[in-house]
């Protein structure tokens, strides 16, 4: 390290404790070199003086989107390309997917994927190229991809979808041929079949709340976050990846990166090792291990005639803890705030149970059985969660809530049409619904009426100004005012930068 950064030593010692903190990036003093060097290329465009004003300045308020964005750009690394880590793509080919498309073949033919920091996008397409060639009906499939990201500018490139050579270095030969068009020399832009699986999002995964039907983190097959946790601080990763194992589906995957530091998994989570990959598996019965591949493979051919090993092995009901663990310990609590409890630790099986119990007492009916068609929906069974949707809108016609939820059912259900009049029922009968709004905006934006989605997004942000931008929006599971505003926001520079 140079003298000027040994002399501003304590300053970096403090940001990067407030760079922990504030989105999670880790900078032990062997990289604050690294950190230094970050913050010299973000002074210039905060318009400081040098890193060390730079530091004092953004440490003298909280950081607002804007900055955090910044910051994301100079401090992380968006390295990224097709196919990277090839024995990963080899597992899922050869030993994950078969079974979980087999499985899903019989229940639906729906999958949910999620590409958690997915810089300029190659990850999230490389595995609907994959799903393509593995999957010859694909067509008859709702396939759901969304790949989110902090940083705006590598969402662009990710929305765009026109690459270079440099992102094919590892990529086998078909790949440009049978899946893009080249529209200049050494530009190639993805396929329309391919990129349409694909919802790109912003979304931090210090900040921001998952699971939730909100932001489609519910319910999810399988989760990459490869290359992303090794620049966070030990204990922040430990926090990311116990909400991932909640946005799962029992049976679920969680990839992670050969050189990705290993992480403490929580006990809902085994980890089963492959030639040159690593992955973790989702088990509701809550048991920490891990597996060999020979023991992997035995469980899947001992398990071949039933559905799988992987995807439908029934959650045992994970034993009742032990009181202490239920949080808000407060007594008298009724059945429907111990419900919600449990609901948001993800033990949904006991959640149910006791949402059900509180459903057939007059005290928060209405609640509970909103609550059941969450539960249900977030562990992926939509059929259920519909049907409380359902008997909540028979017992309470003008339920805005009742509608609201039954929306976002149909909505992951692929029924669009049926989706976007619920909405409009739920602002019939609460028109500072706030989530119906913005639900509609992306709707509207996504079928490329636009002057409708702004429309919307309008609604949204004047609903959302009368409000103080800390405050929780109702059914949103956790999205405050405040960071629902920058997310229109950055949605629309987003769509300026495309
Ligand atoms: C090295 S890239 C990984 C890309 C891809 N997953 C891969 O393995 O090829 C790391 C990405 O993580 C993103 N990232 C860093 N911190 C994040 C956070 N708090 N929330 C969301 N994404 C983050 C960065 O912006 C960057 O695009």
């Amino acid at each position: 390290m140079d003298a000027l950064a040994t002399r501003q030593q304590p300053l970096l010692q403090h940001f990067s404790e407030f760079l922990a903190q504030q989105i999670g990036l880790h900078f032990p003093p062997e990289r604050w070199c690294d950190l230094q060097r970050g913050i010299e290329a973000a002074a210039q465009e905060f318009d400081r003086q040098d890193a060390g004003d730079c530091m004092q300045w953004l440490l003298s308020t909280p950081l607002d989107r804007r900055r955090i964005e910044i910051l994301a750009r100079h401090l992380t690394v968006g390295e990224t390309y097709f196919f990277r880590d090839p024995q990963v793509f080899d597992a899922l080919q050869t030993r994950i997917l078969p079974v979980v498309i087999r499985s899903r073949r019989q229940t639906g033919r729906v999958l949910r994927f999620w590409s958690a920091g997915c810089a300029s996008g190659e990850e999230a397409y490389s595995l609907a190229i994959l799903l393509q060639r593995m999957i010859p009906d694909f067509k008859q499939w709702r396939i759901d991809i969304l790949a989110t990201d902090i940083n705006p500018q590598a969402l662009a490139k990710a929305e765009s979808a026109v690459y270079n050579d440099w992102s094919f270095r590892n990529a086998p030969d078909w790949l440009k041929t049978d899946y893009f068009r080249q529209t200049a020399k050494g530009r190639y832009e993805i396929l329309p079949a391919v990129r349409q699986m694909v919802t790109f999002a912003y979304l931090n995964l210090m900040e921001d709340h998952y699971p939730s039907l909100t932001n489609h983190t519910n319910a999810i097959d399988i989760i990459f976050c490869r290359n992303v946790l090794m620049y966070f601080q030990p204990t922040l990763a430990a926090r990311v990846i116990h909400r991932h194992s909640l946005s799962l589906v029992d049976g679920g995957w969680l990839v992670t990166s050969p050189t990705d530091v290993p992480q403490a998994m929580p006990a809902s989570m085994e980890t089963v090792y492959f030639p040159g990959a690593i992955l973790h598996r989702k088990n509701a019965s809550g048991t920490a291990s891990s597996t060999t591949p020979e023991a992997f493979v035995q469980s899947q051919r001992s398990d071949q005639t039933s559905a799988s090993a992987i995807t439908s092995a029934l959650p045992r009901r994970p034993p009742l803890e032990s009181a202490a663990k239920i949080p808000p310990p407060e007594p008298p609590q009724s059945d429907y705030q111990l419900a919600l409890a449990l609901y948001l630790q993800g033990r949904y099986d006991e959640a149910a149970a006791q949402a059900a119990t509180a459903a057939n007492s007059r005290r928060h009916q209405a609640q509970a059985m909103h609550l059941l068609a969450k539960i249900h929906a977030n562990r992926g069974d939509l059929v259920t969660a519909q049907q409380w949707c359902m008997r909540a809108i028979a017992d309470n016609r003008i339920d805005p809530v009742g509608h609201y939820l039954m929306a976002v059912v149909l909505l992951e259900q692929g029924q669009t049409d049926d989706g976007m009049q619920e909405l409009r029922r739920t602002l019939y009968l609460e028109p500072n619904f706030v989530l119906a709004h913005f639900c509609l905006g992306n709707l509207c934006r996504q079928q490329g009426k636009h002057k409708q989605a702004d429309k919307h997004f309008q609604n949204t942000l004047l609903l959302l100004k009368a409000c103080p931008p800390e405050e929780i929006l109702p059914e949103s599971e956790g999205m405050t005012v405040g960071r629902m505003a920058e997310i229109i926001r950055s949605m629309s520079d987003q769509e300026l930068a495309t």
